[in-house]
């Protein structure tokens, strides 16, 4: 990330970022690779709090692989836990011993990450359907114990809000088998990122999904975040007007509702994707076996055209 782009995000209300990571670089260190500066990014800003709506929209339900009647009216949000876990603990590092070459991740957590990440939660479930469900490993792993006990004693101050724990394995067979009767689910970073791309094949396509991150409030009730499509990139569709917009929308979306609280602004870019949706516009992602898909601009127009 060069020091430029450092200066402009520092003097900026928010980021607006694309996706990053292509093939070529798979085989670098991680300090070599795009996916760094994201790591960097959300490192840095303490952006902790990553927030993941999964929304299935209206018309939409055939494009899942799932049956449409399990996944109708699908709402559900993850609340990703982002600077901590296992991306972040140290040592992180490849060595040899006694001749022997050997990797290592550190996964820790320290309780106020948790606090902190549960009371995110709590919060976002008090205006929804008031249940959160977080998710852990604590039959094998101590972090997943600590976890669930400082989820369970921050649920105390939310009497009104209903918390429920499962295993991850056993939420990743959940959440394609009743998706709908999720609400709020609050993980650690790793079990995040993994159960996140999984909830975002309930809507058809990862195309769809945007997301959040956002650390502390700051001054005057500021809140700076980065907004991304939860998907990498798709070196594949690049160049070929393809690929599905909605993401990339919906995050700037996010990003005028709680970066510069502007909710009725992105109410209105919300109501226009579903209009977009429900008129039976679709990218080649979704396509219906019925239409032929738009491409990636017509797509973009139709939704500026129902702002
Ligand atoms: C995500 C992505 C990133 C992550 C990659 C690109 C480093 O998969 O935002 O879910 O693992 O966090
Ligand atoms: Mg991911």
């Amino acid at each position: 990330m060069p020091p430029e782009t450092k200066a402009l995000c520092d003097r900026s209300d928010a980021i607006l970022f694309g996706s990053v990571g292509l093939p070529q670089y798979d085989g670098l260190p991680l300090a070599q690779r795009p996916e760094y500066a994201l790591f960097l990014l959300r490192r840095d800003y303490e952006l902790y709090a990553n927030l993941r709506p999964v929304r299935v929209f209206p018309g939409l339900e055939d494009a899942s692989s799932l049956r449409p009647e399990i996944v109708r009216g699908l709402d559900l949000l993850v609340v990703r836990e982002l600077t901590g876990g296992i991306y972040y603990g140290l040592p992180k590092e490849r060595r040899t011993v006694d001749g022997v070459e050997e990797a290592v991740d550190t996964m820790i957590y320290r309780a106020p990450e948790i606090e902190r990440i549960a009371r995110v939660a709590f919060d976002l479930a008090r205006a929804r359907r008031k249940h959160v469900t977080s998710v852990d490993k604590q039959n094998i792993l101590e972090t997943s114990r600590l976890w669930r006990r400082v989820v369970t004693e921050m649920s105390a101050h939310y009497p009104d809000v209903r918390l429920e724990h499962l295993l991850v394995d056993n939420a990743a067979m959940q959440l394609v088998a009743r998706p709908g009767d999720f609400d709020v689910i609050v993980t650690e970073n790793m079990f995040g990122d993994i159960l996140s791309d999984e909830a975002a094949i309930l809507t058809g396509s990862l195309g769809t999904l945007p997301s959040a991150s956002l650390g502390s409030q700051g001054s005057a009730g500021r809140q700076f975040g980065l907004y991304e499509p939860i998907g990498g990139t798709a070196p594949d569709l690049a160049g070929k007007d393809v690929a599905n917009p909605t993401a990339a929308i919906l995050s700037a979306a996010m990003l005028l509702r709680h970066s510069l609280a502007d909710d009725s602004s992105a109410v209105r870019i919300e109501r226009a994707v579903d209009r977009a949706y429900a008129d039976g516009l679709r990218t080649a992602d979704v396509a219906h076996s019925a239409g032929a898909p738009v491409s990636t601009r017509a797509f973009t127009q139709a939704v500026l055209a129902r702002l």
